[in-house]
């Protein structure tokens, strides 16, 4: 097709170019018809400028003019002209020229899309991800990805100027073992055999390392069959970053260097050091969550001490009983009516909470169901914990220690949202997350479970504990929190074949299992494995952060729903018998199972 090639883009000309004679190529974003003369948006990735066919001026143009319709892709060519005063639009880049059409050819008709390509477009979810090529014309999806950019250079940029090397890993592989159900392939080769989508290419790196490459990173796809939420997708990238010869400081250096980069070339901003720290299990007592949001205050409080020989039965029994009392004070909340401590109670009931316990601080005192329970002394001492004035509302929570500091920790960023303590304007907050316990005991299936993965060493001066209390081993494990979000995750391994068998047996993991799953790396060990450790950051959810979004779906072109499909190509899908034939594959009809 011969066409006009576009000498600007849609979002680059100004009162500097007034007199040229300019083609540009785009889509008809807006069209208003007056008759002899028709004003068009002409919109590309840059911006949109306002293109005029005059019937006066050229009349076989208005004539195609007429013709064109929302969405159509078109050249003009035209000349710039300087918009008079009354008509200058500041809230547009281009707001102070417009381009009077010459010639326009009209390169492809377009259909009225399913909703109009706005930047605030009120049409379903599931719509706008159907199609989700036309939702990627908006401009505030094109900015995300434009972020997104970004962030790939800045990243690619100094992994490389700090010397490490990009290496690809396999997609089809061995399963991982990095917890979550694996997505799996079925060999046509092989009948009965299976590769599984890496969850992470964490063997592989650990690999690369006896191999000798002491910097490694890639920015990669991850795959993990597991449960959805606003902050996870079933296919999601990583950079994936490992190190030889390092410990923990190294590479908490070289993670907080990429940080500082982030925040200056895409925020403006400068990172404070030194970050702050945090191990697990103060994150855990003073924030409810092992990625504690710190932008704002609320801290936890534990109370046991006060009422360790309290008449009120709720919080005694929960000392009693090794768990915690634990509380915070919302500030000048003592006005919440009945209704609006109901729907506390009733979100943390709904996470397992036996009830929630109130105190209104009021002029004359504590103002409470419970208040006839609790001596003056322990009243005076809970406000004098949890720094409670008058006008506050004080929340507590007992029972195990665990179970009650996560809803505690819920309820603590509740009661932030409703009293507005983050907006805009709130400075981000990043901090590590150390010492995560290195096993979780599983009440169910009456095992431990690395915390982790089975490669993450426990802290040296634990590794005796793990023959007598397994619970109580250390991780040499770190997460990186941005903002109350879990934006990367590593830790220092195992090098050593005597501590890694160790950590099989507190697993109960046997040796021919652990020979099965994981002997190639293993074996690679016995050849000269250097000390190392690394980390990953979840791509997606730093760019949700950067760009200031609710939900990861909007930094990732084509995204799944929350069930895992996409509503475009309708994937998954069923396939052809033929094909099941080839990779031996017969389906099993559920009501057989
Ligand atoms: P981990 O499992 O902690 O560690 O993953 C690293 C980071 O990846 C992000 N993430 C996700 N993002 C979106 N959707 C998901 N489903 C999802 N799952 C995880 C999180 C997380 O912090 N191999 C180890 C790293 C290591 O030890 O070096 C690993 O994968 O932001
Ligand atoms: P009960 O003794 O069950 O009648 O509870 C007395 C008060 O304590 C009620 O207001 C309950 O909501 C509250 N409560 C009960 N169990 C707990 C708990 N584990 N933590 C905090 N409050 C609780």
């Amino acid at each position: 097709m011969n066409f006009k090639r576009r000498t600007h883009t849609c979002g680059e000309l100004r009162t500097k170019d007034v007199g040229q004679s300019v083609v540009l190529n785009g889509w008809v974003d807006s069209r208003r018809d007056l008759g002899g003369v028709i004003f068009i948006g002409l919109r590309d990735r840059y911006g949109i400028t306002q293109v005029i066919f005059d019937s006066e001026q050229n009349e076989s143009a208005h004539k195609i003019g007429k013709e064109l319709r929302s969405e159509f892709v078109v050249s003009v060519e035209g000349k710039v002209i300087k918009r008079p005063d009354d008509q200058i639009s500041s809230d547009m880049d281009t707001g102070e020229i417009d381009v009077v059409v010459d010639s326009v050819t009209i390169l492809n008709e377009a259909e009225t899309p399913p909703f109009p390509i706005k930047d605030n477009v009120d049409a379903f979810d599931d719509l706008k991800l159907k199609y989700r090529y036309l939702d990627l014309r908006r401009a505030p999806l094109q900015k995300n990805l434009m972020i997104r950019h970004r962030m790939y250079q800045v990243t690619r940029n100094y992994f490389d100027k700090n010397d490490f090397v990009e290496v690809e890993t396999p997609t089809l592989m061995k399963s991982t073992p990095e917890g979550a159900r694996d997505y799996l392939v079925p060999s046509r080769l092989h009948s009965g055999r299976f590769y599984a989508l890496p969850q992470s290419p964490q063997t592989y790196k650990q690999l690369l390392m006896v191999s000798g490459f002491d910097k490694y990173f890639q920015i990669v796809k991850c795959f993990r069959d597991e449960d959805l939420r606003a902050d996870r997708q079933p296919e999601f990238t990583q950079i994936d970053v490992e190190m030889s010869f390092v410990d923990t400081e190294d590479v908490f250096k070289a993670v907080e260097g990429l940080m500082k980069v982030l925040f200056k070339q895409i925020w403006n901003k400068e990172l404070q050091f030194p970050v702050q720290r945090f191990t697990f299990d103060e994150a855990v007592e003073k924030y409810g969550s092992d990625k504690p949001d710190i932008r704002f205050g609320l801290e936890l409080v534990t109370l046991n001490d006060v009422f360790t020989n309290s008449e009120f039965k709720v919080f005694k029994d929960a000392v009693s009983a090794n768990g915690i009392v634990t509380g915070f004070a919302a500030t000048g909340c003592a006005d919440y009516s009945r209704n609006q401590i109901d729907n506390l109670t009733e979100a943390v009931k709904n996470l397992g909470a036996k009830g929630l316990v109130w105190l209104k601080v009021k002029d004359k005192g504590l103002d409470s169901p419970v208040a006839k329970f609790l001596s003056d002394d322990e009243k005076d001492k809970l406000q004098e914990n949890l720094n409670a004035n008058q006008g506050d509302l004080i929340l507590i929570l007992a029972g195990d220690r665990m179970k009650t500091l996560t809803q505690m920790g819920a309820l603590r960023l509740e009661m932030a949202k409703r009293l507005e303590l983050v907006n805009e304007d709130t400075e981000p907050k990043l901090l590590w997350v150390t010492d995560f316990p290195l096993l979780e005991w599983d009440e169910e299936t009456k095992r431990f479970y690395a915390m982790h993965h089975p490669f993450t060493s426990p802290r040296m001066e634990d590794v005796g504990l793990l023959d007598t209390e397994p619970g109580k081993v250390k991780a040499r494990a770190y997460d990186l929190v941005l903002n109350g979000h879990e934006i990367a995750g590593g830790s220092i391994r195992i090098h050593d074949s005597g501590l890694q068998a160790k950590m099989f047996k507190a697993l109960g993991i046997s040796k021919e299992e652990a020979e099965r799953k994981f002997g190639f790396l293993m074996s690679a060990f016995k050849y000269g494995a250097p000390p190392h450790g690394g980390i990953a950051f979840g791509f997606d959810r730093m760019v949700m952060i950067f760009a200031g979004l609710d939900s990861i779906r909007d930094t990732i072109a084509f995204p799944k729903t929350t069930s895992a499909t996409s509503l475009m190509d309708e994937s998954p899908s069923e396939v052809a018998d033929e094909q099941l034939k080839e990779l031996h594959i017969k389906l099993r009809n559920e009501k057989d199972s």
